[in-house]
């Protein structure tokens, strides 16, 4: 099996919370399971509630990808307004390439 990789989720108070994340795993899940403030996951992952709202660290952005066409609608409707690297996080799903990725919560 391969092996979990580690994401960092930065709070806007600088906090961070470190977590091991098995491949497949959602950010938005993963974000649930460590107990990170502000990732709500409303919808259970199915694009319907923008509450998984990250933005992805500038450096790691062409490694998770821009939204998807049928995710980039939905980040019109976060709470805390989008920014270039936004996702919705429950779309970011981990995998060994991502080892070491670092998701910034939105205030
Ligand atoms: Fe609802 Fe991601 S969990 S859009």
């Amino acid at each position: 099996p391969m092996s979990a990789i580690t994401v960092t989720w930065v709070l806007h108070d600088g906090a961070q919370i470190t977590a091991a994340v098995a491949p497949g795993t959602s950010m938005m899940q993963a974000a649930i399971a460590a107990n990170v403030p502000r990732i709500l996951g409303d919808c259970g992952g199915n694009l319907a509630c923008a509450t998984c709202h990250v933005q992805v660290a500038p450096e790691w952005a062409s490694r998770t990808g821009p939204a998807t066409d049928m995710e980039d609608p939905m980040l019109d409707m976060t709470e805390v307004e989008r920014g270039p690297t936004s996702r919705l996080s429950c779309q970011i799903i981990a995998d060994p390439a991502l080892d070491g990725l670092i998701l910034h919560v939105p205030a």
